[in-house]
């Protein structure tokens, strides 16, 4: 009996009222330790063999037994843990992670199989040694070559000592040369493991396969054995149902994911303005006395205004509107801000489609995909948050004439200087002892901040959490073919 049994399967699409009959009654037995390819023209239904075999595509009719366990008769969470535990996938497209280093691609099947991150990354580390990658552990993968990334993707389907590898036309985006490479890596693999492959390249086929199985238009045609092994029988893996811990997550998507800031460098710089201003303009309404004492005291002043018609009425409208006008500011603010949130978070999920798919296909739940989202967004509001405390810190020290002119123009610089030094001593005060200080007029209270703070964390939580979920949900064959 085979690591992989397949008894009448069959498989169809559905569009519409049109139904397409693709696979039509395949029988397999595949033996633990070989090296299979499946040749055929385009359409002959070589990727929905793979994929039914990938536990990943729901069929019609037949059996897919996977070293004994009857796949049709699982429910989805026992299928994530015997996909977790004994496929690894190989795509054409290498499809990893491009925001997290090597290593942390490699880790994920081991961090879903419930490993601690210490030691998820310590056995990555063996894996990328295993395919000669050790030195590359830091770097990300756009920044390695075709055949360093399928590599890299090769570690990631083995990590986990899955039994199964998938490959779907592994070396498609290769040259030659690199697929050589490639396919050496996957026969001495396939000594221990079981390699099943679809390829176009009838030559790369027989030369490192032991076996070839043909299919024209979704029936086995052929099916030839090469090399005659001698299949010792293992026994039959202990499945580690363990799911990731909560903790587990948080050190995964806090310490892996990195954030792309020269991307989303314009939205984190509108975003922190924004949160900046309003946290000033909200400073200045609740210390509206002074404010208008201090600099809108010409307006203010009652006798120069009376000479004024202009003037008049700007300090007619000061005087009645100030406060209403500076909280439409900041409500102005606030929907910027909103707005601004909602475009980054959604616009970056949206564009994460196919690294759900990926970390779906590696075994994650949906809702160890939405914990891992939800817990995303903390580093990404950490850093928006560093930023705005140093622009908020610069918009107090300005307000709180900082830039005292008069003593430039007088050359006081001792004066200049000294202002300035209090100023930012009064800013610190103020920040960090939650103390009002003599020395600034503005004061701004840590716990305001704070409060914003734990608000943006909120929104974003909430704000990549639902959208993960949702598309979680969707095909993830159609999310892993969508370039
Ligand atoms: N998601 C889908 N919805 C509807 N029809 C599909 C879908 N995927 C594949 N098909 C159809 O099923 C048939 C087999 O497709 P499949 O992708 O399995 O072929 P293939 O042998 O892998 O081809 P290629 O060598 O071009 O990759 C084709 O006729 C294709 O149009
Ligand atoms: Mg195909």
């Amino acid at each position: 009996m085979g690591i992989l049994r397949i008894k009448n399967l069959h498989k169809s699409y559905k569009h519409g009222n049109n139904t397409t009959h693709v696979l039509k009654g395949i029988n397999l037995d595949i033996e633990e330790g070989s090296f299979v390819s499946i040749l055929g023209r385009s359409g002959s239904g070589k990727t929905t063999l793979l994929n039914v075999i990938s536990t990943l595509m729901e069929y019609e009719k037949g059996k897919v037994i996977i070293d004994g366990h009857d796949i049709s008769k699982l429910k989805s969470r026992k299928i994530n843990t015997i996909r977790n535990n004994y496929i690894g996938f190989v795509f054409q497209e290498f499809n990893l992670v491009k925001d997290m280093s090597v290593l942390d691609n490699v880790a994920t099947p081991l961090i879903l199989n419930g490993l601690s991150f210490k030691e998820a990354r310590k056995k990555a580390i063996v894996a990328l040694t295993q395919v000669g990658l050790e030195q590359y552990t830091k770097v990300r993968p756009p920044e390695l070559s075709g055949g360093q990334q399928q590599r890299v993707a090769i570690a990631r389907a083995i990590v986990n000592d899955q039994k199964i590898i998938l490959c779907d036309e592994p070396t498609g985006a290769l040259d030659d040369y690199t697929a050589v490479d490639i396919l050496g890596i996957l026969k001495e693999l396939s000594k221990t493991k079981t390699v099943i492959m679809v390829t176009h390249d009838e030559e790369f086929a027989k030369k490192y396969s032991d076996r070839i199985i043909m299919l024209v238009d979704g029936n086995i045609v052929k099916d030839e054995i090469l090399v005659n092994r001698d299949f010792k029988k293992t026994e039959k893996k202990k499945l580690k149902d363990s799911r990731a811990g909560f903790i587990n997550l948080l050190m995964y998507s806090f310490l892996s994911m990195d954030i792309d800031k020269k991307k989303f460098g314009n939205t984190f710089r509108t975003f922190s303005i924004s949160l900046t201003l309003f946290i000033v303009i909200g400073v200045i309404n609740q210390n509206l006395d002074i404010f208008t004492d201090r600099y809108l005291k010409f307006f203010v002043q009652s006798e120069a205004a009376d000479k004024n018609i202009i003037l008049d009425f700007i300090y007619q409208f000061l005087e009645q509107n100030i406060s209403a006008l500076i909280q439409v500011i900041l409500y102005i603010l606030i929907g910027f801000c909103i707005v601004s949130y909602l475009f980054v978070f959604t616009i970056n999920i949206i564009n994460k489609k196919r690294e759900i798919a990926v970390l779906k296909a590696f075994g994650a739940s949906q809702e160890e995909i939405a914990i891992l989202f939800m817990l995303r967004p903390i580093k990404f509001t950490l850093a928006i948050f560093k930023d705005t405390l140093i622009y908020t810190f610069i918009l107090i020290l300005i307000i709180n004439g900082v830039f005292n002119f008069q003593s430039i123009l007088i050359a006081d610089y001792f004066g200049f200087f000294f202002n300035f030094l209090e100023v930012t001593y009064g800013v610190f005060i103020s920040f960090i002892l939650n103390n009002e200080s003599s020395y600034i007029d503005f004061h701004i209270h840590y716990s305001h901040i704070l409060y914003i703070f734990f608000t943006v964390i909120g929104l974003f939580m909430i704000g990549s959490l639902i959208p993960a979920y949702k598309i979680s949900r969707s095909n993830t064959i159609r999310m892993l073919a969508t370039e």
